[in-house]
């Protein structure tokens, strides 16, 4: 069938809301048609052209961010720690692993959540289920849970105006690399992990002050002072993604301009259905989550669809199996794929097939996360095959999501800061000490 904006609606859709009132819904929709797209497609191509180096295994993708942005905790000092923990993994692993780093947020629009079950069941009581802010509320009340059109345009103006923070940080002196090695997160521990980094930071200084008795000035040197961060959300509800696509003057491609990337989750993926359909006509690079049920054939079917004309860096296939399975379907997977001549990405997800409940939270455990990215990068080198990024759900602030870690987050400390809206997020110390054990990966890993 033949592509239009809005084609996706003779497909079936899954995890859509219903709203309650059409009109409502339409008036919104009327509404961010007219507003200004969040990204600019020349931006969207240079994410592609940077990503055309990491499908070439010249570079590395970091991916990460919230599991999902919230209203409640928008501010300036969440999205500044999240940019600042991003880049000083991005260093640690360009210094200590060697390569170039794309950088990706999960931000800005990451706000819409698939879920497995329709309904939450607390205490005896039974909601509809919370699907993020841009559909709902958090909150555990029978109102709350109504699906409310007007959140997309929140959602829209957060957005926006986090955009123009992280375009601010990142042109405007917070990126400068004399000064990024040196932040301290305040609350790393004078432990292993504290002491890795402070000899790092002093070899990049180091570093810097050979480059500028060299005669060459680094003050001036725009790559040594800014950086790109581009920003991604999982393409999940389709009406909002359908008002941001417009078309692009100077080139006449389309683009959705939610976000410079965009990604379907492990539950919205099928061929035949509305999302990849929806996707397979915008122009933005893509990623499609790959669980532990997924075979060669569903992946190659993927390609086709979303990338028929095998174009390098579009296509990211995001590996989320948990640390069991992964190394007993990938090898298969990763051999049979190998023998197709396909431009993939590929990319690791350690986070969302390793987690569990315990008591009324959700958890993961730190080891097995690390162990999940291990086994990749081992399964990837033995089939020849490059590892090419990693994808995270983690923040800048001092939580206890995840379980272990250089700092020991215990069962007993998870309730101190508790505070994902949705899955549990790596804090910044345990972000930037798997930044230091893909570091290591990478050196064997790289071709850059
Ligand atoms: C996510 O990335 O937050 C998510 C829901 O992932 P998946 O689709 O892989 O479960
Ligand atoms: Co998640």
């Amino acid at each position: 069938m033949k592509w239009n904006i809005n084609s996706w609606r003779r497909y079936p859709a899954r995890q859509q809301p219903i709203y309650p009132n059409q009109k409502d819904l339409d008036k919104v929709l009327a509404k961010l048609q007219k507003l200004p797209p969040l990204v600019f497609a020349g931006e969207v191509k240079a994410l592609q052209n940077d990503l055309i180096k990491v499908s070439r295994g010249e570079a590395f993708l970091l991916q990460g961010g919230d599991c999902a942005e919230s209203f409640k905790n928008f501010g300036a000092i969440n999205i500044r720690d999240m940019f600042k923990i991003l880049l000083q993994m991005a260093i640690v692993l360009t210094f200590a692993g060697g390569c170039p780093i794309v950088k990706i947020g999960r931000i800005a629009g990451q706000f819409a959540k698939p879920r497995s079950n329709d309904f939450e069941e607390l205490n005896g009581i039974k909601l509809p289920s919370y699907r993020g802010d841009i559909i709902n509320d958090f909150k555990f009340d029978q109102r709350s849970r109504i699906p409310d059109p007007k959140r997309m345009l929140e959602a829209y103006y957060q957005s926006a105006t986090t955009l123009n923070l992280l375009r601010g940080f990142a042109k405007g002196g917070l990126a400068d690399l004399r000064e990024v090695h040196r932040w301290n997160l305040g609350f790393l521990k004078k432990n292993k992990l504290y002491k890795q980094y402070a000899h790092m930071s002093e070899k990049i200084s180091e570093t810097l002050n050979f480059i500028e008795a060299c005669g060459i000035n680094i003050k001036d040197t725009s790559t040594l002072k800014e950086v790109n961060i581009y920003t991604s959300h999982e393409a999940l509800l389709l009406p909002y993604e359908e008002s941001l696509t417009r078309v692009d003057s100077l080139s006449g491609e389309i683009y959705d301009c939610s976000a410079h990337m965009l990604w379907l989750g492990e539950r919205t993926r099928a061929v035949d259905e509305a999302h990849v359909h929806f996707l397979s006509g915008i122009k933005n690079p893509l990623g499609v989550k790959i669980g532990p049920n997924a075979t060669a054939e569903d992946i190659i079917a993927l390609a086709n669809s979303l990338n028929p004309l095998n174009e390098e860096g579009r296509l990211n296939i995001i590996i989320r199996m948990g640390v069991e399975k992964i190394v007993q379907k990938l090898p298969k997977i990763f051999a049979r794929l190998k023998s197709e001549g396909l431009n993939l990405i590929y990319s690791i997800d350690p986070m969302h097939g390793n987690t569990t409940k315990i008591g009324n939270y959700k958890t993961r455990e730190f080891d097995k996360i690390t162990q999940e990215v291990k086994s990749f990068f081992e399964i990837a080198y033995s089939e020849g095959i490059y590892a090419g990024g990693v994808h995270l759900e983690m923040t800048g602030q001092n939580v206890t999501e995840c379980i272990g870690g250089a700092s020991n987050i215990t069962q007993q400390k998870l309730n101190k800061r508790y505070e994902t809206q949705c899955d549990p997020r790596l804090n910044a110390d345990q972000a930037l000490e798997l930044a230091f054990l893909i570091a290591d990966l990478l050196k064997r890993n790289r071709k850059c």
